[in-house]
């Protein structure tokens, strides 16, 4: 069975941030991975570059909307170049073909009478290119997904009958619990479908940046609205509604956003194929956000991450290991230059690095850079069938896109080569003149290097390449079927003399986020409150008095008539989780929160806030910038106690 797998298409009004490059590496490791499998897959990414957006910054910028974003457009593709990610096709939306694939399918849904003509009336933002309800705005005014002001805007517009095909999304998502992936996000999306669907309005008339009408239409006034041109693309890109020429991977196996385009890929994109009677794709893969040191990342605060700047001091390979090994799928992640050089040292440099500078070290002086494993068997079985269940063990956590799952486990492999080294201690039985032996534990860690190499390889292509040509072999399909599925041992090693791969990194190689400007205001009063707190001075068992524990935001609802609250479900670690009332919707959106984890008091008497129970209290810190929540540096268990 073919594979398809695709990234989104990335807005050409700014150039990529280490955001994208996540969602990047994710598709490419797992396309990697499929064709490394011998699988057929294909992978796709590119650009999303129509829309009132795009034609905003091109007039800022003082370009042509076109020439805007051909600049744009090239500075991912050749990111994408220079980072060798392996698409096999890069999409723009201003592409011909696309644009004819658009207009096809716009007929079908028209021909098959799931759109309409009529006027809509709504608040829009402009920045999400979506419309809001009066009763979705943040205090009547602001959009509830960017907190950006919208406009009110009445226009002729064509609509798609999206809230005919509520039942049938609710059916589909009953029926396919992986579809939304982790599981964990599935209900935010199944509650705004039960929330009720209105018809969603799919051209516009108040700019003329898009695809046009079809021609059958005949209805020049009206462009396409972005996000139905954007979806699309996963299906033009494969030749629909022209060439047909690789339709065949339809339905993708994977389809990679982040959490907060979940929405228009799980609720509208879903119901736009079954419109044109397409299947659905077999998962959607939703991603958590990067943050910088606990911040969210934005250009007014100068704290962007440019991947292109951490590659150059880095390596892009590290970055990508980073990357995937750091964050659990789906949760929020943290980038910051001290976890990121402890993984490089700890695990690239001590724990892969070392022992392939101690395999080539031995082989050099022991048998002229030789490896035989004809003794392997014989003086490590223990150790082949732990090196087997480790790897046996892989395929799992990849196919659900826990790619630090993966890389965890797969690490279990170079401990099994380590103490191997530590207990055999092949130098010792050098000198006892047992050199079967000792060339033999040689010859284990050679392999366990080879195979963990060859499942490291979609996430650190080049790096494993090197690594194989050190060992003497390569790594293809061939390989994998050798050593991976048939479980074969590598007949001859020829080690070539490689520099370290991994040099261990003693300072910051960045300069650090800009700190915030010191505020004299804030300070005086920061002088004030420690006088205050010097008079008021408690007993260490008056603070454990105060049960602090890690929980896990599983749902985030906005609470009708309130501009403050926020209803959420938070998962303590016990049977159910618990109820919470927070006064932070200024500052969260609900989507943002899920999965998020945080700082709860658990043993504060239960209050009602307009009518609702609140079980626990989470903890933040404010000040005139805004609030900000207290999460734990690293994702903990719902429950853990804080303290
Ligand atoms: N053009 C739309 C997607 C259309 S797909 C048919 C879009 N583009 S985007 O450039 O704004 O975002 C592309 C992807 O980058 C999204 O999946 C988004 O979630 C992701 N990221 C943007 N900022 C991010 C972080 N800070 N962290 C992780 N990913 C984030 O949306």
């Amino acid at each position: 069975m073919s594979k398809y797998i695709t990234t989104p298409i990335y807005y050409v009004n700014g150039e990529a941030h280490i955001g994208h490059a996540y969602t990047t590496f994710i598709a490419d490791s797992m396309a990697r991975y499929e064709k490394l499998k011998g699988e057929d897959t294909y992978f796709l990414t590119g650009t999303d570059e129509h829309g009132q957006k795009i034609e905003e910054s091109a007039q800022k910028n003082s370009k042509g909307t076109q020439e805007f974003a051909d600049e744009i457009s090239a500075t991912f593709k050749n990111l994408w170049d220079e980072f060798d990610i392996s698409y096999d096709k890069f999409i723009r939306t201003t592409d011909e073909d696309h644009k004819k694939g658009v207009q096809r399918a716009f007929e079908v849904m028209y021909a098959k009478g799931d759109i309409y003509k009529d006027f809509y009336e709504g608040h829009y933002c402009v920045s999400c290119e979506t419309f809001f309800t009066e009763t979705q705005l943040v205090d009547g005014e602001f959009c509830p997904d960017c907190g950006r002001s919208t406009n009110i805007i009445k226009e002729e517009s064509y609509f798609f009958r999206l809230s005919t095909y509520e039942d049938a999304l609710l059916k589909h998502y009953a029926q396919h619990p992986d579809f939304i992936m982790p599981r964990s996000r599935a209900n935010e999306v199944i509650n705004f479908v039960k929330g009720g669907l209105r018809d969603l309005s799919v051209t516009r008339t108040s700019f003329t940046w898009g695809v046009k009408m079809p021609d059958s239409i005949k209805d020049d006034k009206h462009v396409m609205y972005v996000w139905l041109d954007a979806l699309m693309n996963y299906v033009t890109a494969l030749g629909y509604g022209t060439t047909e020429e690789n339709m065949r991977y339809w339905p993708a196996s994977v389809q990679f956003v982040g959490k907060d385009i979940l929405r228009f890929h799980a609720i509208y994109w879903p119901a736009f194929l079954m419109s044109l009677d397409l299947p659905l794709p077999k998962h959607i893969g939703a991603h958590g956000w990067w943050t910088r040191d606990g911040e969210k990342m934005s250009k007014s605060k100068g704290n962007v991450i440019s991947p292109k700047q951490v590659a150059d001091a880095y390596g892009v390979e590290n970055l990508r290991y980073f990357m995937l090994r750091e964050v659990p799928f789906g949760q929020d992640g943290d980038f910051s230059q001290r976890a990121f050089i402890d993984r490089i040292n700890s695990e690239l440099s001590n724990d892969l690095g070392n022992l392939l500078n101690r395999i080539i070290g031995m082989s050099g002086k022991y048998s002229d850079f030789e490896i035989d494993s004809v003794d392997v068997l014989k003086y490590h079985k223990k150790e082949i069938d732990a090196m087997n269940l480790v790897i046996d063990s892989l395929n799992t956590f990849m196919e659900n896109f826990q790619t630090h799952r993966y890389l965890e486990e797969l690490w279990k492999l170079f401990s099994i080569g380590n103490k191997a080294i530590e207990e055999h201690a092949p130098w010792v039985k050098m000198k006892e003149e047992r050199k079967d032996e000792a060339l033999a534990t040689v010859a284990l860690v050679a392999n366990i290097l080879a195979k963990a190499s060859i499942m490291l390889h979609p996430i650190m292509p080049n790096t494993t390449n090197i690594i194989a040509d050190t060992l003497g072999f390569k790594i293809d399909n061939a390989s994998y079927k050798e050593l991976i599925e048939e479980k074969r041992m590598l007949k001859l090693f020829n080690i070539k003399q490689t520099p370290p791969l991994f040099p261990r990194i003693e300072a910051p190689l960045m300069p650090e986020a800009p700190l915030a400007q010191p505020n004299p205001q804030k300070e005086k009063c920061a002088v004030k409150d420690i006088k205050k707190e010097q008079d008021n001075l408690i007993e260490i068992g008056q603070f454990f008095e105060t049960s602090l524990k890690i929980g896990i935001v599983v749902e985030a609802e906005i609470v009708p008539k309130s501009s403050k609250l926020l209803k959420l479900k938070v998962d303590l670690g016990e049977e159910n989780p618990r109820q919470v009332v927070a006064g932070i919707r200024e500052f969260y959106t609900p989507e943002s929160l899920i999965n998020s984890h945080v700082c709860v008091v658990a043993n504060l008497k239960p209050a009602k806030l307009m009518g609702m129970l609140s079980e626990g209290m989470l903890l933040a810190a404010k000040d005139e910038d805004g609030l900000c929540l207290i999460r734990p540096e690293k994702p903990k268990k719902a429950g853990t106690p804080i303290g």
